[in-house]
């Protein structure tokens, strides 16, 4: 598959044409950001990580009857995905308080939830992806509502494989964002990429924070972190 032009660079990865209308190339760098673009980085390898797990784990849950645009791995940086108009919604799974979660409701990071919980954001830099509920999404004709009840059975159904998936890893999973697009047809797959930058990951034992919160808290040892959760995933695939 050829690499034609580049059609959009984001803040952590590029995506460029191919020869297949209905393919694209993703390609995954180690620039990292914070804060809506505040807070700018780099993380040394981490495109090469964030790639190699993203395809890893989104092959893990076709398996599990979650559609992805996931089509192959082309080399360290780079995967072929199905083409898809991404839905303009952060979706977020949270099974632990943590991160905006604690700050907005008070509540402790660590707080342990009787039921996972979900929340959707509306994915606008120049807004700040502001939180919005489902009638927002409606208003704002982001998505349809069975599209918004297929999301959030995936979205649920990605918890539980992953959350039981990492804690086979020593790994505790606090919580997830994920992003959804339409293949030509309508099809909702999941897209975008799971991946330290976008998981929060405790070391089940210890605690310790192996994801980008090490990189937003100026906690040191990020690529140490990023290097340990992937040795984590590729010891037990
Ligand atoms: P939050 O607690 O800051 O809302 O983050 C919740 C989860 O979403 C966390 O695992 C990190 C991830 N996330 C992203 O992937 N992109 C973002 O822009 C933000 C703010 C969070």
């Amino acid at each position: 598959m050829t690499k034609k032009e580049q059609l959009y660079e984001g803040k952590a990865k590029k995506v460029f044409a191919t020869e297949n209308p209905e393919l694209l190339i993703v390609s995954y760098k180690d620039d990292a950001t914070a804060f809506n673009g505040l807070k700018k980085g780099t993380i040394h390898g981490k495109g090469v990580i964030n790639n190699r797990m993203s395809n890893l784990l989104m092959r893990y849950l076709e398996k599990a009857g979650v559609p992805t645009h996931y089509v192959e791995e082309l080399n360290d940086r780079e995967t072929l995905v199905k083409r898809v108009s991404i839905v303009p919604l952060e979706v977020i799974v949270r099974n632990i308080a943590a991160g905006s979660f604690s700050k907005r409701y008070g509540v402790a990071e660590g707080v342990v939830f009787d039921t996972p919980t979900i929340e959707f954001s509306y994915k606008n830099d120049d807004l700040g992806d502001p939180l919005l509920n489902e009638y927002h999404a409606l208003a704002l004709k982001l998505a349809t509502k069975e599209e918004i009840e297929t999301i959030k059975k995936y979205a649920f159904t990605v918890n539980d494989r992953l959350k039981a998936f990492w804690a086979e890893c020593g790994v505790t999973l606090v919580d997830f964002k994920l992003e959804f697009g339409r293949l030509s047809d309508g099809t909702i797959v999941l897209a975008d990429e799971i991946s330290p930058d976008t998981c929060r990951f405790w070391d089940s034992k210890t605690g310790e924070k192996l994801d980008k919160d090490r990189f937003r808290r100026d906690m040191g040892g990020v690529e140490d972190a990023y290097a340990e959760i992937m040795k984590r995933l590729t010891q037990h695939i």
